[in-house]
């Protein structure tokens, strides 16, 4: 395992007069109308207690019930699918059956956060993508044999009935590694290392080529259930490595006005944002979650985000949430029988900074929220920017908004870490705050689609403690009620 290489820094933790008077606990109203009532806010967080066919559970509702509880102005719910596709065990709201579930879900936010709590739904769309396959299985199963294989293994193996599927396949399937570099072009190898992965740019394919017209009624409709289930926004999910990320990136070539330059491959994005406000009205809260830059070589960078920030602005965008990074492109080769998991690679360090990395976690995307504010406020608009990333305490949050690096303050493992910790500092209670240690455990079990806990809480029990267990029956699936300690609590 790699070292630590940096220690969480001490903190001061304000008084409650201090927290009263500070800016993170000042109000903020979007352009929609919709009140916050501070600026605090918890990003989205697969947990993966979704059921098989994407419906809300008692374990989500206790999930978010838990971050609730400790009063952020705003709780972004996971990332949810806008499709009725089976999607294992991702939230969807791509049906009106699903509808029920959100609503309850909406219902015990409200509950346990008595009516403070802002609710915004995370809609997104992903292409499909395949587990890395047994190297026998794919050469005599699954690789689209093309004139090319023929050709080269005729060269190969000189008198080789080629023209026999079966006869290839099988010769295929004895190549040494060297013969099959020779075989496989760029796309079959990657299929093949890392399992097949659709594209944006795969425009052969026909449902990939009408993305730009399915995408937008399947976000509108998406949209609209959210808001019948009483959702207070949703957030148009443009980041990481799925679809609408992949469609802004400098890596989407497509030739058909929708890739290339910037202006094309924002298109879909921005269709997909009209469609959805066109839906919903201006009255309710519509949100993008974009990348700050992507980390990739060939992707975009800080320069593609200033623009798309100031577009999606002028577009109507009611709030910019920013990340960064989140791959496939650079995501580490999965294990035979595995997916590949977008943030194993570097630009998935970039998503997730660790007190592993060279550089210190804390507060490290500011930079980048600073900037895309900038490129807003200078084009004439006050859409308010959500910074996130290894924000962990009162003073850099607070030094944040003063020198008008972002609008609004996301943590997303922290509030995991310590799901009352918002209201700890709002009560000038920030020495009782659990801090996140940034080690990425968390992490770990969502790349497993496991459930995802802290290390801090979830192997610690009170006496008579009802917490609700992990699958495997060892971990506590939310933080215990609030007063708990790491140090104070046994463990079993
Ligand atoms: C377990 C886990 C699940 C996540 N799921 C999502 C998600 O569904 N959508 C999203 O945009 N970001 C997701 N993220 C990224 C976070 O929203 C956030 O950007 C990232 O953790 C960095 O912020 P932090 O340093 O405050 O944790 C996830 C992060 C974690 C740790
Ligand atoms: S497991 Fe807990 S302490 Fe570790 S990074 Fe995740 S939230 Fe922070």
């Amino acid at each position: 395992m790699s070292p630590v290489r940096h220690a969480i820094p001490p903190e001061r933790w304000p008084t409650a007069a201090e927290a009263g008077a500070s800016r993170l606990f000042s109000p903020l109203t979007l352009r929609s109308g919709l009140l916050l009532k501070d600026r605090t806010w918890v990003p989205a967080m697969v947990p993966w207690r979704a059921t098989g066919d994407g419906v809300v559970t008692p374990a989500l509702l206790e999930w978010y019930r838990r971050f609730a509880s400790g009063r952020p102005g705003t709780l972004v719910v996971e990332a949810t699918g806008v499709r009725d596709v089976p999607s294992g065990p991702l939230l969807r709201v791509g049906h009106d059956r699903f509808v029920p579930g959100l609503s309850s879900l909406v219902a015990a936010v409200a509950e346990a956060s008595a009516g403070e709590t802002r609710l915004v739904l995370q809609i997104l769309d992903f292409l499909a993508i395949r587990r890395r396959p047994e190297r026998g299985r794919y050469l005599r199963e699954f690789l689209a044999l093309t004139p090319r294989h023929r050709e080269r293994m005729a060269a190969l193996r000189p008198g080789l009935d080629v023209a026999d599927d079966r006869t290839l396949r099988e010769a295929l399937s004895a190549c040494s590694e060297a013969e099959l570099a020779e075989v496989l072009d760029e796309r079959e190898r990657r299929d093949l290392d890392f399992g097949a992965r659709e594209l944006v740019t795969d425009v052969h394919r026909p449902d990939v080529a009408r993305l730009p017209q399915t995408l937008p009624p399947l976000f509108a409709a998406a949209a609209e259930r959210a808001r019948r289930a009483g959702f207070d926004g949703v957030e148009i999910h443009a980041a990481h490595a799925y679809t609408l990320a992949s469609f802004l990136s400098r890596r989407n070539d497509r030739d058909d006005g929708f890739g290339g330059g910037l202006e094309q491959r924002l298109r879909v994005p921005l269709a997909v944002l009209a469609a959805v406000r066109e839906r919903v009205g201006p009255d309710f809260t519509v949100g993008v979650r974009f990348l700050a830059e992507e980390g990739i070589a060939g992707g975009n960078e800080l320069a593609d985000a200033l623009v798309i920030g100031e577009r999606l602005a002028r577009a109507g965008a009611d709030y910019l949430s920013l990340s960064r990074g989140g791959k496939f492109e650079d995501a580490r080769q999965p294990r035979v029988g595995e997916a590949a998991y977008p943030y194993t690679g570097p630009s998935g360090r970039l998503c997730m900074p660790s007190v592993f990395d060279s550089e210190p976690p804390f507060g490290t995307a500011l930079r980048h929220a600073a900037a895309v504010r900038a490129a807003v406020r200078a084009a004439g608009h006050t859409t308010p920017v959500v910074a996130t990333g290894g924000i962990n305490g009162f003073g850099l949050a607070e030094r944040a908004l003063a020198e008008g690096l972002a609008d609004l303050i996301g943590a997303a493992r922290q509030s995991l870490a310590d799901p009352d910790w918002f209201r700890k500092l709002r009560e000038g209670r920030g020495s009782e705050v659990v801090r996140c240690e940034y080690t990425n455990y968390c992490e770990a079990l969502d790349q497993q689609h496991r459930e995802v806990t802290c290390k801090l809480w979830d192997r610690l029990f009170t006496a008579g403690d009802r917490a609700s267990l992990s699958a495997d029956g060892r971990r506590r699936l939310t933080a215990p009620a609030e007063g708990w300690s790491p140090r104070r609590h046994s463990t079993r």
